[in-house]
């Protein structure tokens, strides 16, 4: 018999909100005695009928991840769930457990990561829950759990010995079966489904020099599953390709500041045909071609406009989505390929119901998160494989494709300035500024321009008809310009500010500036308006992407 021990605790703590990522913290606060432990007690009391259902539990490497599975499998235990299911060495990317959730018909997956932050020791550390369409938990979910945290006066826990994550193996300890699988199978099948691999490796092995950066994180072993072993590259095809508790020092965040060491190969010495990153859990990508960047939102259009190349979506697409801050690019494709284009907030969970509706069959952020509804998390390597798909069809290089689908559809200059880890109070008051002036900038002049809406950002979910107010700050042109101010939902220390700026530039204008110059009166504008550099005290934003 497992013998469950209640565990009492003196006041409830979860501190903050679980938000669309889950609960980020600091490595060290999720150490404290019962931290980790109480979250999942209130995760796991969200559910109901667990003693019929399946739990996937895996993470993205970074230090804390086996200690924490362990201690999940033996709460799940107390719990009676009925199966867990556990990848070997514990590691599991974001879109990899979105994809083992629906093909398991799980209840759910604890992903334990905290993203694109820094690991380690020092660095952060996160619980993300995902629910049975395979997508974030939504809000309902998540105000449940923090209710019940903080009514929480123990946790059930069984004090279990877990098997080695390392092997392959079926165990039983009391109701719960426990399985540790391959975590890599699965995802890659699917990514066969969708692509032709052998297509893509002819490419690659003739004309097309390839480098993948895995940041030491969780893709190194998926990276090196597809391209190595599947379609025959070379080992030195992915750089940065073991799973670091630490990340190696890196910080996984695939940016031009962050992935500058890539970003060097690809501008600078023009080493390669093509790069690409993914962040810490495998959701983000960058793509860099020889000598040039490509933003997000020009992928997400490129993507969108490009389905006839794809295996996958030969047969069309419903619909796309973007969220609000993403460039307006996808838009206009929408429009000549007569689809709908929605426009939601910021996060990944606000295009689940749109999936499931099948309204939209692909969509994407900003923020380097590209996906469809081949799973319900955006996925960095399906985007990655998605634009070697299309170049291997096209026989073309990234600057070309970019240049050709601008010379088609126009071009939106589009730029994110961040100002990361500033006093939450300065953030707050740039932030309460702008709200006050909102009503009467309206028919006033901005960077050359009419003002000619401004506004905070709500949303009504066309399936559930919830509302999802204060989104983010607008100053929308009668150019269609449009400069964005939000605070950063996701970042754990301070606060972080983003400013996005668009404007867009018709196929006979110059559509070879850098977006720094062909943004400036925008950028300046917005600095005159809000003294943002003074009131920072920084001259220049963290990252500008
Ligand atoms: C950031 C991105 C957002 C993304 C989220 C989770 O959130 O901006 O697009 O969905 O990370 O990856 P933020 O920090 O801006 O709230
Ligand atoms: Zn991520």
């Amino acid at each position: 018999m497992t013998q469950v021990n209640i565990i009492n605790i003196d006041s409830p703590f979860l501190d903050q909100k679980p938000g669309t990522s889950g609960l980020r913290k600091s490595t060290l606060q999720f150490q404290e005695e019962h931290y980790l432990e109480i979250f999942i007690e209130a995760i796991l009391q969200s559910f109901q009928y667990l003693e019929r259902s399946t739990l996937i539990i895996g993470g993205d490497g970074r230090y804390g991840n086996l200690e924490a599975i362990e201690k999940i499998i033996q709460i799940c235990v107390a719990h009676k769930v009925k199966k867990v299911i556990v990848p070997k060495d514990g590691l599991l990317s974001t879109p990899a457990t979105s994809n083992l959730i629906r093909k398991e018909n799980a209840i759910g997956g604890i992903i334990l990561s905290a993203s694109h932050n820094p690991g380690g020791i020092h660095g952060d550390f996160g619980v993300k829950l995902n629910v049975s369409n395979g997508g974030p938990a939504p809000e309902t979910i998540t105000n449940k759990i923090y209710k019940s945290s903080q009514l929480l006066t123990s946790y059930k826990i069984c004090n279990v010995h877990s098997p080695d994550l390392s092997k392959y193996g079926t165990y039983s300890f009391g109701d719960t079966i426990l399985e540790i699988i391959d975590g890599l199978k699965d995802y890659s099948f699917l990514m066969e489904t969708i692509f032709d691999f052998d297509q893509i490796s002819d490419f690659l092995k003739k004309d097309f020099s390839f480098i993948f950066d895995a940041m030491n994180a969780v893709t190194g072993p998926y990276a090196k599953n597809i391209f190595v072993e599947k379609m025959g590259l070379s080992n030195d095809s992915v750089m940065n390709g073991i799973s670091l508790k630490d990340f190696g020092g890196l910080h996984p965040d695939p940016n031009l500041t962050y992935a500058s060491h890539l970003a060097d190969l690809l501008l600078n010495k023009k080493s390669y045909s093509f790069g690409a990153a993914c962040d810490g859990d495998g959701d983000r990508n960058m793509i860099l071609g020889r000598g040039c960047f490509v933003n997000p939102s020009d992928s997400l259009a490129i993507i969108t406009a490009n389905t006839s190349f794809v295996p996958g979506y030969k047969e069309g697409i419903t619909g796309v989505a973007r969220s609000m801050p993403t460039s307006s690019a996808v838009d206009i494709v929408a429009r000549e390929l007569s689809i709908p284009c929605f426009e939601t907030p910021t996060g990944w969970k606000f295009f689940g119901n749109l999936l499931d509706a099948n309204l939209i069959s692909i969509c994407g952020e900003e923020s380097f998160g590209t996906g469809s509804n081949h799973v319900r998390e955006k996925d960095g390597l399906w985007a990655v494989l998605y634009w070697l798909q299309v170049l291997a069809e096209k026989k073309c290089s990234v600057n070309d494709l970019m240049q050709n689908h601008w010379n088609q559809f126009g071009r939106n200059y589009y730029s994110r300035h961040d100002y990361e880890a500033i006093p939450s109070n300065i953030a707050d008051q740039i932030f309460g500024n702008l709200t006050c002036m909102l009503k009467n900038l309206k028919g006033s002049k901005f960077a050359g321009s009419l003002v000619k809406e401004a506004d905070n950002f709500s949303y009504s979910d066309p399936i559930d008809n919830s509302i999802s107010e204060n989104q983010g700050l607008r100053i929308i042109l009668d150019d269609n310009s449009r400069i964005i101010v939000r605070l950063s939902g996701t970042g754990t220390k301070g606060a972080t500010l983003r400013l996005y700026f668009e404007k867009f530039f018709t196929p006979k204008q110059n559509l070879s500036l850098n977006p720094q110059v062909a943004l400036k009166p925008l950028i300046d504008d917005v600095d005159n308006l809000l003294n943002i550099s003074k009131l920072t005290k920084m001259e220049n934003p963290t990252v500008i992407t």
